[in-house]
């Protein structure tokens, strides 16, 4: 892990409206303060629908939490005739902190190609958003042994023509698709063999410096029984969490995964 701060991101995917999602969030805030955790230790972020962003954002502010919040997707135009779609200035003026960007359930059910996924990060980091780009392959893929040229093309396209200034607002998630959702966690061995990758390719991108100051998070049925184990991997900085991530007391056990380390 270096000295990059582990950062623990919840995807609630279409789950929790807005008034369900304050009583979560509170309830991550409370159980997080009840253990003293200390937020420069690991980050805790929620990712959450659209609808719920300005009710987060006036509890997280008003109360002064140490839970960040995001969204999950973001429109790569500035404003104009696109109907349904939510502008990376929307999402500013609300506080967000990251957006989710390329996650496999946008690429599968909504065609996202990595030439979008670059031009959402680039949008995103000139508000300074931190896009969290998601990156993995699917099962055959996998079965074929391709999975790490795979998942390092797809990378490369993502990040296509970055400045270190705009990689500076990236955080990568690993989140082989066939083990989204599954229950079906990649071993800690696997986990670290594309993110080893993943770091090698950022580094002959951007240089050793860049790439050992990118945050670089596994993702796919990470549950608190199974976090410490992964975490313990030297390139794995955090974890992109799904379903143990509308709980927020297991949520919370994710986050302090120092306290599983046995
Ligand atoms: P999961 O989802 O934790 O429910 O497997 C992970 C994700 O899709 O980000």
């Amino acid at each position: 892990m270096a000295n990059r701060t582990p950062l623990m991101a919840g995807n609630w995917k279409m789950n929790l409206d807005h008034i369900e999602a304050i009583a979560t969030v509170q309830k991550l805030a409370w159980t997080l303060t009840d253990a003293k955790h200390d937020f420069e230790d690991a980050e805790a972020v929620v990712l959450v629908p659209f609808t719920d962003l300005r009710s987060v954002q006036t509890l997280v502010d008003g109360d002064k939490l140490g839970v960040k919040y995001g969204a999950q997707d973001v429109s790569k135009h500035k404003s104009g005739a696109y109907t349904g779609e939510i502008s990376v200035s929307m999402l500013a003026k609300l506080g967000v902190a990251y957006c989710a960007v390329g996650h496999s359930e946008r690429r599968e059910y909504h065609g996202e190609t990595d030439a979008l996924v670059n031009d959402k990060v680039r949008a995103l980091a000139a508000e300074g958003i931190t896009a969290i780009v998601c990156v993995g392959e699917p099962l055959e893929i996998r079965k074929a042994g391709n999975h790490v040229p795979f998942t390092v093309d797809s990378l490369k396209g993502s990040l296509a023509n970055l400045s270190p200034a705009e990689l500076a607002h990236v955080v990568v998630a690993y989140e082989p698709v066939w083990a989204i959702g599954t229950g079906e966690v990649a071993t800690p061995e696997d986990a670290q063999e594309v993110i080893g990758a993943i770091r090698e390719a950022l580094a002959k991108m951007y240089g050793p410096e860049v790439a050992a100051t990118t945050r670089v998070l596994y993702g796919g049925s990470v549950k608190s029984s199974n976090v410490a184990e992964i975490m313990a991997k030297p390139d794995i900085d955090g974890a992109l969490v799904g379903g143990a991530s509308l709980d927020p007391q297991e949520f919370a056990k994710i986050v302090r995964f120092k306290d599983h380390i046995v």
